[in-house]
């Protein structure tokens, strides 16, 4: 496959060779030994962007490696090289701030806590479909952001459990989540009503929570959400795939935590097969890729085909940044 002068394709231990012979993720380096200016990066990503796009279809992620990124502004300068535009982070359930332009924290909750698989907003009827992450401080140990190809879920899965899988095609998933009026940084789902949906007022609230497909429900100044149903499996068209498009990794462990604030349900009002759910949990662990943080790292994930993860800091710094496309 030619990779233009700029890009050369590198091999690291972690990838994996995937359905087709592909290697997942693709690792992009310089071609040129001599150092890059960041300019001629945006440049390069401008004049091939059909191919980078092609490349992301097929492969399903692309890890940037060795380009001059290094503010969160020379992040935005990058995202905004590929020219997609930004999926706003209305009725988002993570706690996320604002660093410049288009880049946000990933998810402010403490960094020694897993975040578990997901794709990005899978349980609101339209998600981000590319996801932009920026390591600005590589971990000293963990904190890796696992990726895996969502259809080798859902094969899996169909083949272990045929009949969950017949429940959720049937059915669907309804989310439910309890947001109070002040955010809980110490969850990964601690965004309240008034940051989710960006007012202090509960009309307005429940106007933009209805374009996102979720009712709300008021409990004094609390708002139970409800989203649903929802299909938790989708059809890709580009790659022809079937994936594993729900938050049941994420929701799952909070209903298990002590939190219990957040939960998750077939679409018509049934119970989700536990034991189904602590496979599926085992088969991400599996299959994912997780490759350690560099800085300067930029890795961009088709959140079509792709599901992600955040596994716990061991020795700090940390400092990863995201920014999400529509
Ligand atoms: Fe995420």
């Amino acid at each position: 496959m030619a990779t233009g002068k700029f890009f050369r394709e590198v091999v690291l231990p972690e990838q994996k060779l995937q359905n087709d012979n592909v290697l997942f993720p693709t690792v992009l380096s310089p071609a040129s030994s001599a150092s890059v200016a960041l300019t001629a990066f945006k440049d390069a990503i401008k004049d091939q962007k059909p191919w980078l796009e092609s490349l992301l279809v097929n492969c399903g992620a692309i890890l940037f490696r060795g380009f001059p990124v290094v503010s969160p502004s020379d992040f935005n300068d990058v995202v905004d090289a590929f020219g997609f535009p930004e999926f706003p982070y209305v009725g988002g359930r993570a706690l996320r701030k604002q660093v410049v332009g288009r880049v946000y924290t990933a998810n402010e909750s403490p960094l020694d806590k897993e975040v578990p698989f997901h794709h990005e907003m899978a349980y609101v009827p339209k998600s981000p479909t590319k996801l932009f992450f920026f390591c600005e401080e590589e971990p000293e140990e963990g904190g890796e952001t696992p990726i895996v190809l969502s259809h080798i879920i859902y094969e899996k899965m169909k083949e272990r459990h045929p009949e969950f899988i017949a429940q959720l095609e049937d059915h669907g998933l309804t989310y439910i989540k309890i947001a109070s009026d002040e955010d809980d940084p110490s969850s990964v789902t601690g965004s309240s009503w008034k940051t989710a949906y960006k007012t202090t007022d509960k009309n307005i609230a429940e106007e933009r929570a209805a374009k996102v497909g979720t009712k709300l429900e008021w409990i004094g100044n609390t708002a139970k959400t409800i989203t649903g149903p929802v299909p938790a499996i989708r059809y890709d068209e580009a790659s022809g795939h079937k994936t594993w498009f729900n938050s049941l990794a994420v929701t799952y462990s909070v209903q298990a935590s002590e939190r219990k604030n957040s939960w998750v349900e077939l679409g018509n009002g049934g119970a989700v097969d536990d034991d189904a759910v602590k496979d599926m949990l085992r088969i991400l662990k599996e299959e994912c890729v997780a490759i350690p943080w560099k800085n300067g790292d930029v890795l961009l994930v088709n959140n079509l085909t792709v599901l992600h993860c955040r596994r716990p800091l061991i020795k700090p710094p940390r400092r990863i940044l995201a920014s999400l496309c529509k």
